[in-house]
């Protein structure tokens, strides 16, 4: 039995990785304990939330007392970060929350995994915080730490952090940087949900700038595979990125996913461009390829085709969350468009 503590696994990477490890890996339980921000959402843990060896705990990971007390309750072994603000956006407009979870949260449970001496832990981070890239090149594992964005600057102080609790307590960590997730349970504040619910009710599609900016795209089951891989065979104090080869511009993606769903190309508006926006990201993911064998296995084609059909069949999902505060949440964003 393998005991881990998953924080921020009611978000989109987390339910999705909880939902892995529990479909794959009978022999561990998993604590999970997430707050339930506007991001967090307990329908996204649909059909395990029963599961013996799931247990569900809503608390902040700033909550130091209860962290410890999960910890001696389920011996737990091992703990895997992923929550955070994870929206850039949100962190132009109000960026405090981003330093009291993204640093002080992965510190207090940095303290609780020092003092419980835990095995190992694992920090989901991003490829954001190397900054941007030009036409060329690719993030590497040793690219100079230049985050643009209060999200991103937040998640570096955290890697920080985590590196130096593995110098100054010999804290057994890996830090994971992947590039830009897509896949089912993705709250619609993020471009590609967001433009696949927007085409679904013929909303104009929002594309900031010239939509010529450059993700690298991953399917979120590639992601949460190559996350155990660091968890069971990342070596210590190692930084893995994690990425699948897809670079796209937004304009490319935006017009598949009309293409997809039939809707014409003329519902994409032009909008202000997001300020500070970072023109280019691609990862370079031949570290954790040839030293841990991981390799993502979804092309994009197929990957957006199963996204998309997976939104059309959960159209409740989209509607319970896209009600409420959201349409607060657009309407700042985005006025009446
Ligand atoms: P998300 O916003 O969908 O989920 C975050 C989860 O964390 C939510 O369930 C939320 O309720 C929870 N949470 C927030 N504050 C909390 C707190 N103080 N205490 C406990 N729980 C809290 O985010 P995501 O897209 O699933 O990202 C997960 C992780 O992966 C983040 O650390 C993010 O930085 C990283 N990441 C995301 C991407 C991506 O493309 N989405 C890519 C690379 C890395
Ligand atoms: O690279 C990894 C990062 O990817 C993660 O660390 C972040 O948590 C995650 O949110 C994501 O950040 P991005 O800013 O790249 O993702 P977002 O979906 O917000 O935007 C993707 C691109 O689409 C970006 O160039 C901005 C653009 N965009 C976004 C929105 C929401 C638009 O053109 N219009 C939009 O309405």
């Amino acid at each position: 039995m393998r005991n881990i503590l998953v924080t921020g696994g009611a978000g989109f990477i987390g339910s999705n990785f909880v939902r892995l490890v529990l479909a794959q890996q009978p022999d561990c339980l998993i604590v999970n304990v997430d707050k339930l921000t506007y991001a967090g959402n307990l329908e996204n843990l649909e059909g395990f939330l029963d599961n013996p060896t799931h247990v569900f705990v809503k608390a902040d990971i700033n909550d130091g007392k209860i962290i410890e007390q999960l910890i001696d309750k389920y011996k737990i072994e091992t703990i895997i970060n992923f929550a955070a603000e994870s929206h850039v956006d949100r962190s132009i407009s109000e960026p405090k929350v981003f330093i009291e979870t993204n640093v002080t949260g992965t510190l207090t449970l940095l303290e609780a995994a020092r003092d419980k001496k835990i095995q190992k832990f694992v920090q989901i981070s991003t490829d954001e915080v190397y900054g941007e890239l030009g036409e060329t090149g690719k993030f590497t594992e040793q690219t100079p730490l230049s985050p643009n964005s209060p999200y991103s600057a937040s998640k570096t102080s955290a890697d920080l952090l985590v590196r130096a609790f593995g110098h100054t307590f010999g804290l057994n960590y890996n830090i994971t940087r992947c590039s830009n997730n897509y896949g089912p349970y993705q709250f619609p504040e993020k471009m590609i949900p967001l433009m696949i619910n927007n085409a679904l009710n013929d909303k104009p599609l929002p594309v900031y700038g010239d939509g010529l900016n450059v993700r690298d795209w991953i399917h979120v089951e590639d992601h949460c595979q190559a996350i155990w891989k660091v968890l069971v065979e990342g070596k210590p104090s190692e930084i893995y990125n994690i990425g699948s080869s897809n670079e796209k511009t937004n304009l490319e993606v935006v017009k598949t996913i009309l293409d997809a769903v039939g809707k014409p190309h003329s519902l994409i508006t032009f909008v202000k461009d997001r300020p500070g926006h970072d023109r280019r990201y691609a990862i370079d993911s031949s570290k954790i390829n040839s030293q841990l064998g991981w390799k993502a296995k979804t092309n994009f084609a197929q990957g957006i085709k199963s996204t998309i059909d997976w939104y059309l069949q959960n159209k409740k999902w989209l509607a319970n969350v896209t009600s409420g505060n959201y349409q607060q949440y657009y309407q700042q964003m985005y006025g009446n468009r």
